[in-house]
């Protein structure tokens, strides 16, 4: 069985200060939880200070973004080693926000898994449509697409240590959740899709998360679904209280 995994993306929220009183809540609430893989990401001024506070516990450290080049003149931008040396394990690649506002490529989104592999980082991978995109159908072909270009010469060794993230766009920060069932619906076909490139090993291995607008009352119903095994979450993330009780509410049952 696949061991949920619930990450929180904080965005662009939490100064050092307010970083320590999340942090510190959510460590309490979730202190026995050994069943859940969970990860928080802060923004990058917060994260080697988060990862002193997560030693030696059950709460890993990811980024929100990174560049694909391990170092040189990129202004504003922070490299995958980098981030590695802040303490971190996972890294958020491709979120709809970087693809929206910051014109992120699934040729960019391909080159930063490469650079979060080579340095040892898991990437979260984003895929999911825009409300234009699912008002016409166009949901599946968008998502074949945004695979196939994120996974682009990434092998069946490599493809094994990624995570997935199912985020539609229309579902994030709207309060709109996609139901379990359209969400599923999609988990599959990524699932499938898995299969039909990397074999069937790969596929039942690899975690697919599901992200927007996850909350501690929906996050249960989302996890019955076979596909889905986890979540990203935006803004109840920001909250210990909603948080923690989502990591709680998604262990699965049976
Ligand atoms: P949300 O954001 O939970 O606030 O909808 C999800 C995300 O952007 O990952």
């Amino acid at each position: 069985m696949r061991k949920p995994i619930i990450a929180g993306n904080w965005k662009m929220y939490k100064t050092l200060k307010e970083a320590e009183e999340l942090v510190s809540s959510l460590k309490r609430q979730v202190y026995d939880v050994t069943d859940v893989d969970i990860v928080v990401c802060p923004p990058y001024t917060a994260l080697s200070y988060v990862a002193d506070m997560l030693e030696d516990g059950n709460i890993a450290l990811g980024a929100q973004d990174t560049h694909w080049e391990e170092e040189g003149a990129w202004t504003g931008e922070v490299s995958a080693g980098m981030l590695k040396d802040a303490g971190c394990l996972y890294v958020i690649i491709g979120h709809s926000e970087r693809r929206q506002f910051f014109s992120e490529t699934d040729e960019g989104v391909n080159k930063k898994i490469k650079a979060a592999l080579k340095n040892s980082l898991i990437p979260i991978v984003c895929v999911g449509e825009n409300l234009n995109q699912r008002e016409k159908s166009l949901t599946f072909d968008i998502i074949k697409e945004q695979l196939t270009g994120a996974f682009k010469n990434i092998n069946s060794e490599e493809i094994e240590k990624i995570i997935l993230a199912y985020e539609p766009v229309w579902a994030i920060g709207t309060g709109k959740v996609a139901t379990p069932q359209q969400a599923q619906e999609v988990h599959k076909y990524i699932r499938d899709w898995l299969a039909k490139n990397y074999g069937e090993q790969a596929s039942r291995q690899i975690r697919i998360q599901y992200g927007g607008s996850v909350k501690p009352d929906n996050i249960a119903g989302l996890m019955l679904e076979e596909d889905i095994d986890g979540a990203l979450v935006g803004g109840a993330s920001l909250k210990a209280d909603s948080f923690g009780a989502i990591v709680i509410n998604s262990r699965k049952k049976g």
